[in-house]
């Protein structure tokens, strides 16, 4: 198990749900995690969990949408571990309203954790990698960075703006040996899930070919794959993991 061997991993928003299932598989693979989330007791959590399986791992609580929270979770990186070579952009929000239902606190709200987020952690943890002669940016996007779904105003957009933030921070860093990818999941069994009305969610687990919700373990395979070196060819790709749902 060293796909990620002595590699530093900063993960936003694993104190649940997807971050916390790449915490610990990332982890299992020989990395050294720098659990990161506004929500500390879960946060902890997350932390204790990989101890507990002999992992290492620190907690540092950050909010992706303010600059200095992102500066100094990639400085806690470094002065822990040295350096950074894996970053993936998780953290994010979800609203599910229409334009006109969309106030504009919760337009900022979503825009600035999940899209503002990726944009200040991955402003902060570039000039590491850099100094290291590479790294792996993973952002998680989601199927609603690829088409249009209804009450989905914020989200949509702050997904779809991941994959361009992607693709242009690819093509800045291919020179500099940073790779930078997405990840579009379908719905996946997490607390963002959860936190949703079974009226709202019914027709999203009929919608992709196996008619049901993605662990996000297997979500955090595809991750694993990008933030090993396995993936040294792979860069501004759009990865769906997502049940065949775009497909059909
Ligand atoms: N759950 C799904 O069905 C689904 C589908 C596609 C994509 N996604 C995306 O996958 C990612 C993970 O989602 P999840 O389902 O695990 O969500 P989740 O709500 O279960 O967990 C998100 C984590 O992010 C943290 N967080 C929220 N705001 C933050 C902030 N400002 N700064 C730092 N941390 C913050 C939360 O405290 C929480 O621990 C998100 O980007 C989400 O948009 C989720």
């Amino acid at each position: 198990m060293s796909r990620l061997k002595d590699k530093v991993a900063v993960i936003t928003g694993s104190g649940m749900g997807l971050g916390q299932a790449m915490g610990l598989l990332f982890s299992r693979e020989g990395a050294k995690i720098v659990v990161s989330d506004i929500n500390t007791a879960a946060g902890e959590e997350t932390v204790g969990a990989i101890r507990l399986e002999g992992g290492d791992a620190i907690f540092v609580r950050a909010d992706v949408s303010v600059a200095e929270d992102a500066e100094r979770m990639i400085a806690a990186a470094v002065d822990s571990y040295g350096c950074v070579n894996v970053l993936v952009n998780n953290a994010g929000v979800q609203v599910e309203k229409n334009v006109p239902d969309t106030t504009e606190e919760e337009w900022d709200y979503v825009l600035g954790v999940n899209l503002k987020g990726p944009f200040l952690c991955s402003r902060a943890a570039i000039p590491q990698m850099r100094r290291r002669g590479g790294g792996s940016i993973i952002c998680i996007s989601s199927i609603s960075g690829l088409v249009g779904q209804p009450n989905q105003a914020s989200y949509n957009a702050s997904k779809h703006g991941v994959i361009g933030l992607v693709r242009t921070m690819a093509c800045d860093h291919a020179q500099e040996g940073i790779r930078v990818n997405a990840i579009c999941p379908g719905s996946m069994n997490t607390p963002m899930a959860a936190n949703i009305p079974e009226e709202h969610l019914a027709p999203y687990r009929k919608a992709n070919l196996f008619e049901r919700f993605a662990e996000p373990m297997e979500v955090a395979y595809s991750a694993l794959f990008l933030a090993s070196d396995e993936s040294s060819y792979v860069t501004g790709s759009v990865m769906t993991v997502d049940g065949g749902y775009t497909t059909k």
